[in-house]
């Protein structure tokens, strides 16, 4: 039987299943309808979904306008806080309804979100099926007792509340819902999961642990590990017990790792199987009662005082940024395309890790980031039971904080990209003797589920967190900012090592230069700052300058933490806040109006790079060279002769610079100098229009390469790039998104670089408009119309592809300047 039984299995196929497992994503046709829906009047529209209702707008400081002292910035009084949440309409109800299919023969059903924003409640043909309070997890619904062959109805209600978040948490069902049938004797995949035990002498022990809901007699389990190229390198057969669990210890020989550079995956094949026997007929047949297959990857992770943070045996200083979950003009409505180029535009920049801030991330985004080659760390909650907004997570942690880690843990942790999980950001309980009890109990939690994965969180208050013992008990003990406190932390510390859980908050805006340049905490802006000056923010422009220069007063400049990163062998690594700027808190704009997104972000809200971006790229991208020069050479007559700083950023030591071919002279980095350590900067050049250009020279004086930045001449044409996902097409399956940047610039391609003319856009063919965005944070332009202003030159659009097959021309037109320019996206 056993060799049947293999044949029959390896090729997939078997004896017939009486009703094979079946999951269908619900995407299409769900009816929604906002605000309280049960009477005649409530106007019902087609939506499909992932969906955001309120990411439409309109833009308006009256949404969930915040009267509060933010604790955690050191606020004493409250003041208004009109853009903290993104200014846009995401409180209230909203209601969503669709039917479903059921074929006939089907014993079991479950509903799988990937999250729902808020506190969706679930029902089935009118019986309340399920509820789940965080807008952030992933969560199922046994549906079984409600559902019948034939047409079923589906209805979720959500909730939003004011005061719920310090940022925009986006509205509606914005992550995947799936349906999956299956017999009533089944694999659960939840309940399933691969870890890798040891990688030794190029041998992997990997340990498979499955669990059959309603297991039958005589059932067996069929393992097999497939390679990339689908061929199945090891098997194994498992006999199922009356309880249904079940493990198998697998060896692997010459396994092919997973690391960011090699993200190598396996594919898990699990076929529950039963011997089937007609003794009349004297015959025994094998039927497959239920078959599945998961991602894995090989891999191990460990921390400690020797190695630090060690992926395979190898250490290596964790290069990461903090994520927000919101796309930008997307909203929180999750896309494929939109996190693949997300996640790639940070590769290419040399990040090899992702925090997912300060929530659960979406299974699309960990299965981008496993095959992508993206580590992760896997944050659930910023708050425990001291509310940081008043009607934040702490209304529900008592009750739901296990059930939340719980399912954090069981989704997630079948992907290899995850190297840690995080209990918590900034936890205001970090000082007390509950919060260190919290931290023991969270943390023992997620070892239970997965004791292959160390556990950290981000702490602001060092001091606090080291008397009460709250950071000891950690596996990874995470800081949030304040690096001159390290080396104290690092002496109470019995982990002997530290990470920089978030670092930086340096805040700027794309194509931005203030004069002149200083170094800056912003807090002249903040009314509860000692060095508040409200002639500041009177004559304030919203905008923050990209020379790269200005954080908060909590945080500090990308070169300060690389300092601490480089000299201290005992700092694991850093996440940067952010890697985009995102929704909500305009720091330092908090009390400025209107600015409604981030400051933070090395690349703006609509994905374009800041100058930020090359400087990261210059220190941590050890495949390429990287040499930029900032600001742009496009001035108006009234910089003529003034101080013009140039910066160069390149991972080159030295270079010259020359304007109009006059040497600025040939500088070198300076170790023992803040802000020269990293940059190369020649504070002292005057304006004149032409051009500056930079020569660098490699560590033996070798001339290494140059750049040019030229003074624009009159605006001439619209530039249009576009980025897919796929290269040159879309998709033709009516998600995948063309992301098109158009540039207005001379008739040598030169940036002009203030230019904010306003813009049309027009889409045809085998394609719609979706969304657009110019990274200005103060704009209130809706990004759902075909129409925005340029900001610095620049913006993107989002163009969506149909299900049908054809060409998509974008068109673009400035009427101001009588310019159009057009593209044409293939499909397939
Ligand atoms: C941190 C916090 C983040 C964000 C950031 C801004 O303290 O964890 O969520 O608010 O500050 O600098």
């Amino acid at each position: 039987m056993r060799i049947k039984l293999l044949v029959l299995t390896m090729a997939v196929a078997a004896t017939a299943i009486a009703q094979p497992r079946c999951e269908i994503t619900l995407s299409d046709n769900w009816q929604f309808c906002k605000g309280s829906c049960d009477n005649d009047g409530a106007v019902w529209k087609t939506v499909s979904v992932p969906h955001d209702w309120a990411i439409s707008g309109p833009f308006d400081k009256k949404w969930d306008l915040q009267t509060v002292a933010i604790e955690q910035n050191g606020e004493k009084q409250a003041t208004e806080k009109s853009g903290r949440s993104g200014a846009l309409p995401w409180i209230g109800e909203g209601h969503y309804r669709r039917t479903f299919q059921i074929p006939e023969g089907y014993e079991h059903a479950e509903l799988v979100f990937d999250g729902a924003m808020a506190e969706p409640s679930v029902s089935i043909n009118g019986h309340k099926a399920g509820y789940w309070a965080y807008g952030y997890n992933a969560f199922r619904i046994d549906i079984t007792p409600y559902i019948k062959t034939g047409d079923n109805l589906l209805e979720v209600d959500l909730k939003n509340v004011e005061e719920s978040s310090r940022w925009y948490p986006g509205a509606g069902i914005y992550r995947p819902v799936k349906l999956v049938l299956t017999p009533k004797s089944h694999i659960d995949m939840w309940q399933t999961c691969v870890q890798t035990l040891s990688i030794q002498e190029n041998k992997a022990l990997i340990r498979v642990s499955a669990k059959v809901e309603n297991p039958l007699e005589e059932q067996e389990i069929f393992i097999s590990l497939i390679d990339r190229d689908g061929q199945i390198v090891k098997t194994n057969w498992v006999k199922v017990p009356a309880h249904g669990d079940l493990t198998s210890t697998i060896e692997v020989e010459e396994p092919s790792l997973w690391t960011p550079e090699t993200p190598y995956l396996y594919t898990l094949g699990l076929s529950l199987v039963r011997e089937d026997v007609d003794e009349a007929a004297g015959i025994a047949d094998v039927v497959t009662i239920d078959e599945t297959r998961l991602r894995f990857g090989i891999r191990t992770v460990s921390v400690s005082e020797e190695g630090g943070f060690q992926l395979n045996g190898v250490t290596r200083k964790i290069k990461g940024v903090c994520l927000h979950h919101d796309l930008g003009p997307l909203g929180t409505a999750i896309n494929k395309s939109a996190l693949i180029r997300q996640i790639k535009t940070m590769k290419e920049m040399g990040c090899d890790a992702i925090r997912t801030s300060h929530n659960m991330p979406s299974q699309m985004q960990m299965d981008i980031c496993d095959s992508l080659g993206m580590m992760v760390m896997a944050e659930s909650f910023d708050m425990w039971l001291y509310p940081k907004c008043k009607n934040g997570y702490a209304r529900f942690f008592n009750e739901w904080a296990d059930r939340d880690i719980t399912n954090l843990v069981l989704v997630n942790r079948n992907h290899p990209s995850i190297i840690m999980w995080s209990i918590g950001n900034e936890i205001p309980e970090q000082g007390s003797e509950k919060g260190r009890e919290i931290s023991c109990h969270l943390q023992e939690l997620c070892h239970q589920l997965d004791p292959t994965r160390p556990v950290t969180q981000g702490m602001d208050r060092a001091e606090e967190a080291l008397k009460s013992g709250f950071a000891q008990v950690m596996d990874v003990p995470g800081f949030n900012y304040r690096v001159h406190k390290y080396s104290k932390n690092i002496e109470q510390l019995p982990q002997g090592f530290l990470l920089g859980s978030e670092t930086a908050s340096t805040v700027s805006s794309r194509g931005v230069y203030k004069f002149p340049v200083e170094i800056t905490d912003n807090s002249r802006y903040a009314s509860w700052a000692p060095t508040y000056d409200p002639t500041a923010i009177q004559t304030a422009d919203g905008q923050c300058s990209s020379y790269d220069v200005e954080y908060c007063s909590w945080s500090n400049l990308p070169d300060d933490d690389w300092v601490w990163q480089d000299d201290k062998p005992w700092v694991i690594g850093e996440f940067v806040w952010t890697g985009y700027d995102y929704l909500g808190e305009p720091t330092p704009y908090d009390e400025y109006w209107p600015s409604r997104s981030s400051y933070f972000g090395i690349c703006d809200l609509a994905g374009l790079p800041k100058d930020r971006y090359w400087l990261y790229r210059s220190k941590w991208n050890k495949d390429e060279h990287t040499i930029h020069l900032l600001p742009h050479w496009t001035w108006d007559k009234k910089r003529r002769g003034e101080m013009t700083p140039v910066y160069c950023y390149t991972d080159y030591p030295t270079a010259e610079l020359f304007v109009n071919g006059k040497s600025q002279g040939k500088i070198s980095k300076n170790p023992a100098s803040r802000l020269d350590r990293y940059r190369l900067r020649w504070n002292d050049v005057r304006y004149e229009p032409g051009e500056i250009k930079v020569v660098v020279y490699d560590g033996q004086g070798n001339l290494a390469g140059e750049r040019i930045i030229r003074t624009a001449g009159k605006p001439a044409k619209l530039q249009l790039d576009a980025w897919m996902a796929e290269g040159h097409l879309l998709k033709a399956d009516g998600d995948d998104l063309a992301f098109v940047t158009v540039s207005l610039t001379d008739a040598q391609g030169t940036l002009i670089p203030d230019a904010s003319d306003q813009l049309t856009f027009e889409v045809s063919g085998a394609g719609s408009f979706e969304a657009v965005c110019n990274g200005d944070a103060t704009s209130l332009e809706s990004f759902t119309q075909p129409t925005m202003k340029l900001f610095h030159g620049q913006l993107v659009v989002i163009v969506r592809s149909t299900k049908e097959a054809g060409a998509i021309t974008l068109k673009v037109t400035d009427e101001h300047l009588n310019l159009s320019q057009a593209i044409d996206i293939p499909t397939r």
